[in-house]
């Protein structure tokens, strides 16, 4: 009996194009209504409530596409993922998580609670703000400059587009208000786990956070990711490291559901934006502005969920 259920092929299902795409948006588009757009980085709040938009991109190449398609964003939290990637490929784990730490937290994205508590001052995981903080404090080079051209760089292969388009206005609107990150990096360098500038490590930071990207670009992210091997420019390893926090942490204080309900590695990011990485066959990218309590988007969420049942992608 066992090795029957073993040996059990899963069946490979795959979207047929854009058309079968589009009746997804059409049943998580209703959905939208139910959320509400972050208004707490103020220029965040123009973003349009029904928007939904998603892309496939299998890993022949193949891409697919539905919805707002058109209408681009900024990845927010998602870059948290290739900032991680970045200082994970420069330095190596070991200098990584001498500033960073491995464990969810449960508590929303920007939590400052359990900086204080814990023998260990590190934030707990690169996934939340203040572990992002940290991970960003490690870009190197000198001056902003330099070491925004170096992560730019290190970006390029991971998008469609050939030059990183930063959203200059949405990055004024997080520097000039984020003082709840700039009390983390305080926090942080009081306990000598960030050694930067502060305002030179707030301009790095929402400078990432500002990146836009459209569905497109997000699920050839996802794609790289799913391919287990890595690529020249990435490591398996720093892809494992990354893709094991998406599991556990990627979706905030509804990572535990998410696992349940879709059973993939995944990130989100305030403005609406969803990285789905279906290791071994596709990268997903979703942009659905509206978003539930927790801060995710709430008809991204409904869409993925009905994708990966529809097409078998739980790792679980
Ligand atoms: O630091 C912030 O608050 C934002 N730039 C990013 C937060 C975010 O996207 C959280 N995601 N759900």
């Amino acid at each position: 009996y066992l090795q029957n259920a073993v040996t059990k092929k899963v069946p490979y299902l795959r979207c047929n194009g854009n058309k079968e795409l589009d009746k997804f948006i059409e049943l998580s588009k209703p959905v939208t209504q139910n959320g509400t757009v972050a208004d707490y980085i103020p220029a965040l709040a123009s973003a349009k409530q029904e928007h939904l938009s998603v892309s496939i991109r299998y890993l022949d190449g193949e891409e697919m596409y539905a919805g707002d398609f058109v209408e681009a964003f900024t990845l927010q939290s998602i870059s948290k993922v290739l900032s991680l990637l970045y200082v994970l490929e420069f330095y190596g784990e070991e200098v990584v998580f001498k500033h960073v730490g491995k464990e969810p937290t449960g508590d929303p994205f920007n939590s400052i609670v359990k900086l204080e508590e814990g023998p260990d001052t590190k934030p707990l995981n690169p996934m939340i703000n203040a572990g992002a903080l940290a991970v960003t404090s490690l870009f190197p080079g000198n001056g902003v400059t330099e070491r925004w051209e170096r992560f730019q760089q290190f970006l390029t292969p991971f998008f469609e587009k050939d030059k990183i388009e930063v959203d200059t206005e949405i990055q004024k609107s997080e520097f000039d208000t984020a003082f709840l990150n700039r009390s983390m990096i305080y926090y942080l360098k009081q306990n000598e786990i960030i050694n930067d500038d502060v305002e030179e490590l707030m301009t790095l930071y929402t400078r990432q956070c500002s990146v836009l990207a459209d569905c497109l670009d997000i699920a050839k992210i996802g794609s790289i990711l799913a391919m287990n091997e890595g690529a020249s420019f990435v490591s398996r390893r720093s892809v494992q490291i990354a893709k094991t926090f998406m599991v556990t942490c990627g979706m905030y204080n509804a990572s535990g559901e998410f696992a349940i309900e879709v059973g993939v590695p995944a990130k989100s990011g305030v403005s609406g934006g969803i990285l789905a990485v279906v290791p071994g066959r596709c990268g997903v990218g979703i942009f659905g502005p509206a978003l539930d309590k927790m801060g995710n988007s709430i008809g991204g969420l409904h869409l993925i969920k009905n994708l990966s049942k529809s097409y078998n992608w739980s790792i679980f």
